[in-house]
């Protein structure tokens, strides 16, 4: 066993270190505050091969592993977790799911641009009665002949209107429960396919979240992923690569905190001295190391379970679950060293904190992670 990051680990590590500083950091208090996607950005990842970092390069992608794409998550997070919810979304949800279970008139048609960062995808499982219970898919898709017919809505849809291609899934064979379900590429322009205005979010305000009305939308037979009735073992196993994502997300988010509160310590003075001097402030320096620590292990292993080809079910949700309840502590803690300052906008730790809620929300709340968790370790 070794800890070490490859060379090219760390120069990939180091890319995105350079990207958050230079080109997401400037502009980020802006976005948040007006709630304005960081379109220029996300190009530009798009152009620096973050967006389908981990496809095959046959398929236009960068052909690097899950440890690569962790730590990119973590360094953009540090800084930006609304340009980093794209990365997380195009690649664990939208790219492998397309690459894994996709036909090849699929991948040449759907995932290259996605995994060339071209264009940009959505994964649209939520809806307004199926959040955590995601059995219980109200959106239909009626069998045709040689098409679906697709009718319902979709809640909280990350790239809602900015993605060209949506993963959808929806309930094909309502007696046979979640064995009724499918999913489906589905394009944007689609006639009968609408996108409800940007939600305005407690956190990640820069990212774009809609409501998606399906109406009589017809899908070709050919784009439905998988064999009928696949749907809901499809959003299953993408979610598992997702919630390495969102973990290591929420661990950047809580990384980004501890530097600032770190860097602020050694520099404010209390009492005659800087404030890392008073142990107040240096034992919730170390505890906040710790933590943070502890969350980067967790990631690291189910980044390189799943790069071994290994099962890592229970171990991407018990990163998430921790490194988002890090995310949660760190970052109130930074708030904390912060004083005064951390509560205005300025000093960056008040973002942090409001975005890392929603890493104990999305891609199964923390209470799922605790579900998943319990019945492994039950048996
Ligand atoms: N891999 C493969 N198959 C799986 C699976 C997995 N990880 N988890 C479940 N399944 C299969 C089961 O084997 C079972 O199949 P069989 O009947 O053939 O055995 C079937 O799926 C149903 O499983 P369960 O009985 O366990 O289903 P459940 O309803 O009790 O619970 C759940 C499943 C884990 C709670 C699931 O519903 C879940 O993960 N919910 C959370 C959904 C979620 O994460 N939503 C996030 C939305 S996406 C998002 O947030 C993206 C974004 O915008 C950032």
């Amino acid at each position: 066993m070794h800890f070490e990051l490859s060379e090219e680990q760390q120069m990939i590590r180091q890319a995105a270190r350079d990207f958050a500083q230079n080109e997401l950091k400037p502009g980020v208090i802006d976005r948040d505050e007006h709630q304005k996607f960081p379109a220029e950005q996300v190009k530009k990842l798009g152009e620096l091969g973050f967006l389908g970092m981990m496809v095959d390069p046959k398929y236009d992608g960068g052909g690097m592993d899950s440890v690569s794409y962790a730590l990119v998550m973590e360094e953009l997070s540090k800084v930006d977790a609304s340009a980093s919810v794209v990365v997380s979304v195009n690649n664990s949800l939208v790219c492998y799911g397309l690459e894994k279970y996709g036909t090849e008139a699929q991948k040449e048609k759907y995932l290259k641009p996605l995994a060339a960062g071209t264009q940009i995808g959505a994964f649209c499982l939520s809806e307004p009665e199926a959040g955590s219970d995601a059995t219980s898919q109200q959106t239909t898709a009626e069998d045709k002949g040689d098409y679906y017919l697709l009718n319902g809505t979709k809640n909280w849809i990350t790239n809602g209107s900015t993605a060209s291609t949506y993963l959808v899934i929806a309930q094909t064979h309502k007696e046979l429960k979640h064995k009724g379900i499918n999913a489906f590429i589905v394009e944007k322009g689609t006639p009968g396919f609408t996108i409800g205005p940007k939600e305005n979010k407690l956190g990640i305000r820069g990212s774009d979240t809609h409501s998606l009305m399906f109406n009589d939308v017809k899908v070709p037979k050919e784009n439905r992923i998988g064999e009928d009735g696949f749907g809901f073992k499809f959003a299953m196993k993408t979610l598992e690569g997702g919630r390495i994502g969102i973990a290591a997300q929420a661990l950047g988010i809580a990384a980004g905190a501890y530097e600032l509160a770190l860097a602020y310590s050694k520099e404010r003075k209390a009492f005659g001295k800087p404030i890392s001097d008073h142990q107040a402030i240096a034992f919730k320096l170390a505890d906040m190391a710790t933590q943070i620590e502890a969350a980067r292990l967790l990631v690291h292993k189910a980044a390189w379970l799943k790069d071994q080809g290994l099962s890592y079910t229970l171990e991407g949700s018990m990163a998430k679950l921790f490194a988002s309840k890090v995310a949660m502590d760190v970052t109130v803690e930074a708030v904390q060293i912060h004083g005064g300052y951390g509560f205005v906008k300025e000093y960056h730790v008040e973002r942090l904190m409001r975005d890392a809620k929603i890493t104990q929300i999305y891609e199964g709340t923390s209470e799922i992670q605790k579900l998943v968790i319990s019945r492994s370790v039950l048996g």
